[in-house]
């Protein structure tokens, strides 16, 4: 059987995160989530840098979706969390994320 699917939680609203900002959360659960919008898509990957933990939202939004770490410089694709750059080299996780009007909501890993 499988394990019920976890709830989505509102933690944000979409003017807290605009074009080409990052946002750190945390969820219900105690997972970190670094909320992301490019170009008006909100993203949902986990908020810490699978190099040396450092918070993926204390870094950027640079061209080509891509996140940049602030510590080291790693990159990851805001979509898949895939590693676009070292020194990290395990993905980020990525979240189940909705907009409805003006609100965020971040459901389970999806990845
Ligand atoms: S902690 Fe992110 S690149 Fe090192």
């Amino acid at each position: 059987m499988s394990s019920p699917k976890p709830a989505l939680e509102r933690v944000a609203a979409v003017h807290d995160v605009p074009p080409g900002s990052l946002k750190g959360v945390t969820l219900s659960n105690g997972d970190k989530v670094c909320l992301v919008n490019a170009d008006g898509e909100i993203r949902a990957l986990g908020n810490v840098c699978t190099h040396q933990e450092f918070a993926m939202s204390d870094g950027a939004l640079i061209p080509g979706g891509l996140i940049e770490c602030a510590w080291h410089g790693a990159r990851f694709d805001c979509r898949s969390g895939a590693v676009k750059r070292f020194p990290a080299t395990e993905p980020l996780p990525v979240y189940d994320v909705r907009v409805e009007h003006d609100e965020i909501w971040v459901g389970g890993r999806v990845r």
